[in-house]
């Protein structure tokens, strides 16, 4: 009796599950990838913001450059994800050049992901390299944005 409870229990989950896959189709899938993306894409804006006020030397928190480094370079391994085939739908500001240009797109991805890699590994204490690591990762968010994202 157990055994039967337990198989029920089972085929119903299964069959709820399957039932989700239908209920969720493609185009919720790839607003939700818009949705991730933009989301991922703020929260990068948020360090840098951060960040800048701390280079700038309008707030004072040494010990919390490389936290912010971390975060930014994090989102650089992060970016070659953000953009699935099909993520090119709705209230999106990406151009459809990311997918109609793969490797110019794969290019920007790339020098971000380097330069967001080089200011982790920038001596924080030294705060001529931090600004020069810092603003080199900021020229790699206007050359893609510049090609890649719809102007406001
Ligand atoms: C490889 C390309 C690429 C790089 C590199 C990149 N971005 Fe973006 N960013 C985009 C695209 C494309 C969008 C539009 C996304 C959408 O609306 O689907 C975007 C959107 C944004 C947004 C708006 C998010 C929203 O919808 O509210 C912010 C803020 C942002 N980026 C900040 C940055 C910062 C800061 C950097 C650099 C540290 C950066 N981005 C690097 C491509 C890039």
């Amino acid at each position: 009796m157990r055994g039967v409870l337990r198989d029920r229990l089972l085929f119903s989950l299964i069959a709820f599950f399957l039932g989700l896959m239908v209920l969720a189709p493609p185009a919720l899938a790839d607003e939700a990838a818009v949705k991730y993306r933009q989301t991922v894409m703020k929260s990068l804006g948020a360090h840098m913001g951060a960040m800048a006020a701390i280079v700038k030397g309008q707030v004072s928190h040494p010990d919390h450059v490389a936290a912010h480094a971390e975060s930014i370079a994090a989102i650089g391994r992060m970016a070659k994800d953000l953009f699935p085939a099909g993520s090119d739908v709705g209230d999106t500001g990406a151009l459809p050049a990311v997918w109609e240009q793969p490797e110019e797109f794969a290019k920007v991805v790339a020098d971000f992901e380097t330069a967001s890699a080089n200011l982790v590994a920038t001596d924080g204490s030294d705060s001529a390299a931090l600004g020069a690591a810092f603003a080199a990762v900021g020229r790699t968010c206007g050359g893609c944005h510049q090609k890649f994202r719809q102007k406001k």
